[in-house]
């Protein structure tokens, strides 16, 4: 008896050896490939890969500290989609124009989706060689700043440019100021935040920013989701800007102003009386 029970405990003494040593093995291996193998997808979970947050966010903590180039909004500016971004990221957040504050309106949205609109292929082409984690479209657009007057004063008789018709942007073509040519993903996607700061309206031959503003407002009253759409604006102390954001954005949805830039709040106006409205405001 006293025999079998030492010959018990040898055999499963034996075992768990085995078994750790075993184990021991097993770990080294899977330790030693991770290192040796640094371009497995199993070590991109681990250590971050182009596309995650984590490595985003160091990236520009990099691109800023070896910088001496910064955006051109005020810190008092930038404070006011910043504080918002705090409070609902990861969420859709739509900029217009590239710039040297990208990376940064990226970074407030970690785990969200973050799509800049480009005017410039060239200029597109380069941040996206530097910072290659953004993800910038390309934006023809069809109108020019020369334009702004009369297409402000026109928009009114053009059936297809007027809300209440619900006419999509996409298939827009009679609405000059529609843009009418975005990547499907930009109408498929419900977006909180929508910065304008772009694209450039500046000089006679520039985009101007009239169809970025008109578009933005159409997404903000189309908007099925609750709550409603943070739609900030730049440059508000030029005329174009500050009587197209009175026109379509609205100053009973101004929630505040900062420097040269205004911060609206738009709410749907899906089954709402406001649907029906011809009016902007
Ligand atoms: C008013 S700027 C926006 C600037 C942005 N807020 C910033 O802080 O950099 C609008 C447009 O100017 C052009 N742009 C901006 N920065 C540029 C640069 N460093 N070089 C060339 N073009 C630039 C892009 O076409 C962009 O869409």
């Amino acid at each position: 008896m006293k025999d079998n029970d030492n010959v018990r405990l040898i055999i499963n003494k034996t075992k768990y050896l085995i078994i750790g040593v075993g184990g021991l093995i097993a770990c080294g291996l899977f330790v030693s490939t991770l290192m040796l193998n640094i371009d497995s997808p199993l070590i991109c979970s681990f250590a971050g890969s182009r596309n995650d947050p984590a490595n985003a966010q160091l990236e520009t903590v990099l691109h800023y500290a070896t910088s001496r180039m910064v955006p051109q909004q005020t810190k008092e500016e930038i404070k006011l989609s910043y504080d918002v971004l705090r409070k609902r990221a990861p969420c859709n957040f739509l900029v217009f124009g590239l710039g040297l504050d990208s990376q940064m309106w990226n970074a407030f949205n970690p785990g969200g989706k973050t799509i800049f609109l480009e005017e410039d292929p060239k200029w597109l082409q380069n941040v996206l060689q530097e910072a290659p984690f953004l993800r910038g479209e390309y934006i023809k657009y069809r109108t020019q700043l020369t334009e702004a007057d009369e297409l402000l004063n026109s928009y009114k008789f053009e059936p297809d440019c007027d809300p209440s018709k619900g006419i999509p942007l996409k298939q827009n073509e009679k609405c000059k100021l529609a843009l009418n040519m975005l990547p499907d993903e930009v109408y498929e996607t419900e977006w909180d935040l929508i910065m304008i700061d772009a694209p450039k309206g500046y000089f006679a031959e520039a985009p101007g920013r009239m169809a970025a503003i008109y578009s933005a407002a159409v997404m903000a009253r189309n908007r099925k989701g609750p709550g409603g759409t943070h739609v900030y604006l730049h440059d508000v102390d030029r005329k174009i800007e500050k009587t197209y954001a009175e026109e379509f954005l609205c100053r009973k949805n101004l929630v505040k102003g900062e420097g040269r830039l205004w911060h609206f709040l738009i709410p749907s106006a899906v089954n709402t009386p406001a649907a029906k409205s011809k009016s902007f405001c």
